[in-house]
C-alpha cells in the first residue's frame, strides 16, 4: 500500500503550474464521441479519472494517442456502440456522462450507475428527468441505466430542481444533437459547464448562456472534430494556495484563471492571507496570524463545495472560532475525524455544520484520506502540523491531483511517497 508521509512545519515558497480542471475534461472526453471525428486535447491533467475515462473510451472504439504529456489525439470515427459495465463505471462519478454522450452519438446508451467519493446519496434524478424531456426512454433496472430513443432525440425545456453540475451537463451532452431547442433552466454555472459549452460549440455545436443558470441549445446535424485546451483546475489551484496559507510561505500559483477562484481569494483574505491576482497566476503569501472566518458552500460562483475540506483544515489553525455550513452534499464532514487524530478541534453539528475552534498547533499522526478533497485536507493538515504525518489510501488523492508529491516538493515540502506492503503482501517467514 502506499502512503504519504509529511515532515510537517517547513514554509512553502517558490511557484507551482496547475493542470488541467479535472471536472472539466471528465466531460470533455466522452464529449468528443459526439463528433465521430478526430478531436486534439491539450491541458489535459495526468491524473488518475482521466486513465480511466481514456480506458473507457478506448473500449468503445477510440484511437487515442498521447501527442505529449498533457495533450491527446482522440479519434471517434471508428467507435462502436457498447454496453458500460458496473466493474467499469464504478471506478469514476463522471462515467454517467458517457449516457448522454451516447444517447446524442448513437441514440441509445446502457451505463452502470456511477461510483465516485462517498458523501451521502448522490441521486441520478435530474439527468433521467433530462433525458426523457428530451424524448428518451430511460429505465433503471439492476444497477444499470438504459436510454434509447427511435428517431433521434426533441429539444425541450427542462427546469433543474436542484443545481446540479452532472445533470447539466449530462443534458446538453445529449440536446447538442437533438431537432430543436432545448432550455435548461436552472442550470449549475461552474467553470467546467462554460468549458463544455465553448468545447461543444468548438466541435460545431450551438450552445448559449453557458455560465448563465439559463443554457439554450439548437440541434444541429453533425459535430466536427477540432482542437481544445482545457481550462486550469480550479480547485487544485485552491488547494495550494489554501497549503501555502496553512504551512506559511510565499508561492506563486501559475496557469489559473483568477475569475474562477474569487470566491476563494476572498475567503483566504478574510483570514489574514495576502494575495495578490496577476492575468494567470495568483501570488499567496502568510506569514502573520490566521483569523477566523465563517464559509458556506454554494454552486458557482459561490464558495466551492470541493474546496470545503481544505478550508476547514486551514480555519484548524485560524484564531477564534469559524463555521464552515456544507449546503450541497448531504454528509461532507465525514473527514473531520482524521483532522481531529492531528489535534483539531471541530464538532460536526448534524451533517451540515462544522463548529471549528482553532488551536495553536496540530501534531502528525496517521490519518486516512476517505476521498479524494479531505485527502487533500489531510495534506493541507500535514504540512502544518509539528512532526511526521502518514496519509492513507492516497489513491483518491491521485485521481485528481497530478504529480501531487513532485508539486510541493518542488515549493519545499518534506514530502514522500512510501511503499508499505499490507498484511496479504508481507510474506511470512517461518
Ligand atoms: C460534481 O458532482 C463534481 N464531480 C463534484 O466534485 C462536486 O462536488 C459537485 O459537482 C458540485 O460542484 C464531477 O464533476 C465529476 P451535482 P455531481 O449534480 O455532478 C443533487 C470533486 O471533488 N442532485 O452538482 O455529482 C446532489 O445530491 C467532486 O471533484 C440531485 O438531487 O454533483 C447534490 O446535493 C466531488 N439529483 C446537488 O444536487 C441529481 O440528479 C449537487 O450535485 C443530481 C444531483
Amino acid at each position: 500500500m502506499d502512503k504519504l508521509v509529511i515532515q510537517g512545519g517547513n514554509k512553502l515558497y517558490g511557484s507551482v503550474t496547475i493542470g488541467g480542471a479535472k471536472n472539466a475534461v471528465v466531460a470533455l472526453l466522452p464529449a468528443t464521441l459526439l463528433s465521430r471525428d478526430v478531436v486534439v486535447l491539450e491541458n489535459v491533467p495526468a491524473i488518475r479519472d482521466v486513465r480511466i475515462m481514456l480506458g473507457i473510451m478506448g473500449q468503445l472504439g477510440a484511437q487515442i494517442k498521447m501527442l505529449d504529456k498533457t495533450t491527446y489525439q482522440i479519434d471517434t470515427r471508428h467507435i462502436g456502440y457498447q454496453v458500460v459495465p458496473n466493474d467499469v463505471a464504478k471506478r469514476l462519478r463522471a462515467s454517467y456522462y458517457l449516457i448522454g454522450a451516447m444517447l446524442g452519438t448513437f441514440g441509445k446508451a446502457e451505463v452502470s450507475l456511477p461510483g465516485g467519493c462517498d458523501f451521502g446519496v448522490r441521486p441520478i434524478n435530474l439527468h433521467l428527468k433530462g433525458f426523457k424531456s428530451l424524448g428518451a426512454d430511460v429505465d433503471v433496472a439492476n444497477g444499470m441505466v438504459k436510454a434509447s430513443t427511435e428517431g433521434g432525440l426533441t429539444g425541450s425545456s427542462i427546469y433543474m430542481d436542484e443545481v446540479s453540475v452532472g445533470a447539466t451537463i449530462n443534458v446538453m451532452l445529449a440536446a447538442v444533437k437533438a431537432h430543436g431547442l432545448t432550455i435548461i433552466e436552472n442550470a449549475a454555472r461552474e467553470p467546467h459547464i462554460v468549458d463544455l459549452a465553448n468545447f461543444l460549440n468548438r466541435m460545431g455545436a450551438n450552445v448559449r448562456g453557458a455560465g448563465t443558470d439559463v443554457i439554450k441549445i439548437k440541434g444541429v446535424e453533425e459535430l466536427h472534430g477540432c482542437q481544445y485546451s482545457v481550462i486550469p483546475d480550479q480547485i487544485e489551484a485552491g488547494t495550494y494556495m489554501a497549503a501555502v496559507a496553512a504551512a506559511g510561505g510565499d508561492v506563486t500559483i501559475k496557469n489559473v484563471t483568477p475569475k474562477h477562484l474569487e470566491s476563494i481569494i476572498a475567503k483566504l483574505a478574510e483570514c489574514g492571507v495576502d494575495i495578490e491576482e496577476g492575468d494567470d497566476e495568483v501570488r499567496v503569501r502568510r506569514f502573520g496570524e490566521l483569523t477566523h472566518c465563517n464559509v458556506k458552500t454554494m454552486p458557482h460562483p459561490g464558495f466551492p463545495t470541493d474546496m470545503q475540506p481544505q478550508i476547514v483544515a486551514l480555519l484548524s489553525l485560524a484564531s477564534g472560532t469559524s463555521i464552515v455550513n456544507e449546503s450541497v452534499w448531504e454528509s461532507r464532514f465525514r473527514y473531520v475525524n482524521q483532522l481531529t487524530k492531528l489535534g483539531a478541534n471541530i464538532n460536526v453539528e448534524g451533517s451540515k455544520m462544522a463548529v471549528i475552534q482553532g488551536v495553536e498547533k496540530l501534531r502528525g499522526a496517521c490519518v486516512n484520506a476517505t476521498d479524494l478533497r479531505a485527502g487533500a485536507a489531510m495534506i493541507i493538515a500535514g504540512l502544518a502540523a509539528e512532526g511526521e504525518t502518514e496519509i492513507e489510501d492516497i489513491y483518491h488523492i491521485e485521481r485528481g491531483y497530478e504529480d501531487v508529491v513532485e508539486k510541493f516538493r518542488a515549493i519545499g515540502a518534506d514530502m514522500q511517497k512510501r511503499y508499505y506492503p499490507d498484511e496479504d503482501e508481507l510474506e511470512l517467514h517461518a
